[in-house]
């Protein structure tokens, strides 16, 4: 087993923040994912197990079985941009302060750049990259053309599957419900006015 060190030095894509985050989350999903007598026993021994190399890692996206072979310590966002070639989300902050990187999981909304891929296998990921039916674009992302609900267009995918989320769960919320829904999204051009009108635009149209 390689130190603890040698895995969180690991040059990438950490950062001080990607350290810590690993210690409180990674433990657990590793231990979910590779669920084994021995873990559980080397960790009865050791204290938390720190496991390294690639894993067999099965994720359903967009409706589709997306087979990969990963460090468990990869995020769900960088499975999916570097090994999945789903690009849509972007990795802005990669701490989970921007959410940019919003995907849903089994109907809620995650960072994906602060959730472990390993940790949600089993369950249903959608991504900005699967709400288009080929050229008709989603009601939600029409309506953000529409209202020219961008600028640089770093934090749509980010607001589009926010929208998305909070429009299937609340089908005609009031501004102030949209606001609240949305709060977990940055845009740091300014276009919220421009955003929200997306949301109203798109109330009571969103497909389920
Ligand atoms: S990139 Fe994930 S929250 Fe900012
Ligand atoms: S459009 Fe630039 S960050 Fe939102």
């Amino acid at each position: 087993m390689a130190p603890k060190d040698e895995f969180v030095k690991t040059p990438d894509r950490g950062g001080v923040s990607r350290r810590s985050f690993l210690k409180t989350a990674g433990v657990s999903g590793l231990a979910t994912a590779v669920t084994s007598a021995g873990v559980a026993e080397l960790e009865a021994q050791t204290g938390p197990a720190v496991i390294t190399g690639d894993v067999p890692v099965t994720l359903m996206v967009n409706g589709r079985r997306v087979n990969l072979t990963i460090e468990p310590r990869v995020t769900l966002l960088n499975a999916l941009r570097n090994r999945a070639d789903l690009t849509g989300n972007k990795r802005v902050c990669d701490r989970g302060a921007c959410g940019a990187c919003t995907m849903i999981v089994d109907g809620r909304t995650v960072y994906s750049c602060s959730t472990l891929a390993i940790e949600v296998q089993g369950k249903q990921i959608r991504t900005v990259d699967g709400l288009a039916n080929g050229n008709t674009l989603h009601p939600v992302q029409q309506a953000f053309v529409d209202t020219d609900g961008l600028m640089c267009g770093f934090c749509t995918p980010g607001f589009v599957v926010a929208t998305v989320a909070l429009l299937e769960r609340t089908p005609n919320p009031t501004l102030d419900q949209a606001k609240k829904g949305l709060d977990g999204n940055i845009c740091r051009c300014g276009t919220f006015v421009r955003i929200l009108e997306a949301a109203m635009k798109a109330k009571g149209v969103v497909r389920g």
